[in-house]
């Protein structure tokens, strides 16, 4: 399998290639989400704040709960498994192994390694991090897509893990939008969830202080307010180049709204309400490009249905989970695939991903014929059901738990755990 190497005229002074013969994209999904989860009205009663602005004002229900034993590795790793299972893939055909990631658990050995050997994946492969916030798991994804579409796999596949824990201050405006989680992919030919329309994207990088996390602290240092202007503004110009180089591929008509012919949009969800803003930003972007007049209360109304239509479907999994940084976009991908799999076979979305500080994607694909049924290997609503719903003082007592003080519990079936350092080495344990 090859990429084309005909171009078609490049904008922005890139090379677009004419067409692209290779289908590559995801294969299988598999999730892993801590086993505990606070309530946001517990969170907004205990805060003496209306519940109304988490639940509503945010779009925020639930948040998943992480505490020392669940790290980044345990969870990235209990989701490779998963999706290595739903693939049916056998270990041997995997080339690469990217974990996109900002929680990292050292500065020098990344997660992926940590993975690689808890699932005694093959020594002949590379395995390494990528960093750039909420972007990394996208940047591990684009390089094992542009990876196999190459030639350069030999017909291997990729698995590329998103894994994160998001963690703000107690009592602080970011506490609502915490959350926990990995999402792994298999990447590789003939996908059957997602294929992606390589070489058509747009993207979008500023050197901007809206997000980050100094050297040494657990939580984020965030300019709120800022952090949104600095998304919304991102989420325009990638756009604005992904439509530009879809219809330079004829994937999208000139003189219809561009983003009206995507059948859905995932946006990265720090929380849910965002995706609600960036969708606004985007037809707003469509409107600003057409010469047609347009009427302002006409657009509240279109937008308000398109929003229901096109991203609502995407954010189950996200209301319930919270902000899980790098994956937060692929858990709005593999909610979406979940409650509309079946009709969306076949069809063109559109997936935006964001990574403070900031750099940023707009990108799409066709969702695959057996997208449903192969979605519903990942056990979704299981997954969710077996969590335990805790107390807002069962909170406060894990967030004021020490990174190296892990419960005494054993992992869940499928599951590892991070058992504490032994001669300074992380120990983790598999059940
Ligand atoms: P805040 O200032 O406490 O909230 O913090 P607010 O006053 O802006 O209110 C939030 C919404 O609730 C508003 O809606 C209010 O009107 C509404 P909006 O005007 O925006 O549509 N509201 C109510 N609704 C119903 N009933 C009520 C009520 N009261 C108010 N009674 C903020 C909000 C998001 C700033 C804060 O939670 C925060 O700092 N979060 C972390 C930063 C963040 O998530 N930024 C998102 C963009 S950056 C990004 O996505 C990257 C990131 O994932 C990191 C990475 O890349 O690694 C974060």
């Amino acid at each position: 399998m090859r990429a084309a190497s005909s171009t078609a005229a490049g904008l922005g002074g890139a090379p677009v290639p004419a067409r692209a013969e290779a289908r590559v994209g995801i294969d299988a999904i598999g999730v892993a989400v801590p086993r505990r989860y606070l309530d946001l009205e517990d969170l907004a009663r205990a805060r003496g704040i209306d519940p109304a602005k988490y639940t509503h004002g945010l779009g925020a229900l639930e948040m998943a709960i992480a505490e020392p034993g669940e790290d980044t590795v345990s969870l990235a790793a209990a989701a490779g498994r998963r999706a290595l299972e739903i693939a049916r893939l056998d270990p041997r055909d995997l080339g690469l192994l990217v974990v996109g990631t900002e929680t990292g658990v050292d500065h020098s050995k990344p997660v992926a390694s940590f993975v690689h050997g808890l699932l005694e994946l093959p020594r002949t492969m590379r395995v390494y991090d990528t960093q750039h916030a909420c972007y990394g798991g996208t940047a591990g994804l684009m390089t094992a897509v542009e990876w196999i579409a190459s030639g350069a796999a030999g017909g291997r596949s990729a698995l590329v893990i998103c894994a994160d824990i998001a963690r703000y201050g107690v009592a602080t405006a970011g506490e609502p939008t915490q959350g926990a989680g990995a999402v792994a992919m298999i990447v590789g030919a003939e996908p059957a969830l997602l294929e992606l329309d390589i070489g058509v994207a747009g993207t979008c990088s500023s050197h901007v202080h809206d997000f980050w996390r100094p050297l040494g602290q657990r939580e984020a240092q965030v300019d709120g307010h800022y952090s949104i202007e600095c998304y919304l503004d991102a989420v325009a110009t990638a756009y604005r180049g992904w439509k530009a180089r879809a219809a330079a591929r004829e994937l999208v008509r000139t003189g219809a709204p561009a983003g009206e012919q995507l059948a859905a949009i995932c946006y990265h969800v720090p929380f849910c309400k965002m995706a609600r803003k960036a969708h606004t930003r985007v037809r707003r972007c469509d409107l600003e490009d057409s010469a047609a007049p347009w009427d302002a209360s006409v657009e509240e109304l279109r937008a308000a249905t398109s929003f229901q239509e096109q991203v609502e479907p995407s954010l189950g999994l996200c209301a319930r989970i919270g902000n899980v940084y790098t994956g937060s976009l692929y858990l709005g991908l593999a909610g979406l695939l979940h409650a509309r799999g079946a009709e969306l076979a076949r069809r063109r979305i559109g997936l935006f991903s964001y990574g403070s500080g900031c750099t940023s994607e707009f990108f799409s694909g066709v969702v695959g014929a057996r997208a449903a049924e192969r979605i519903a290997a990942a056990r979704l609503d299981e997954l969710l059901a077996a969590r335990e719903r805790i107390s807002i003082d069962e909170y406060h007592r894990i967030m004021a738990l020490a990174p190296g003080a892990p419960l005494g519990e054993p992992p869940v079936p499928g599951g590892f755990r991070f058992t504490g350092v032994e001669d300074h080495r992380r120990r983790y344990v598999g059940a």
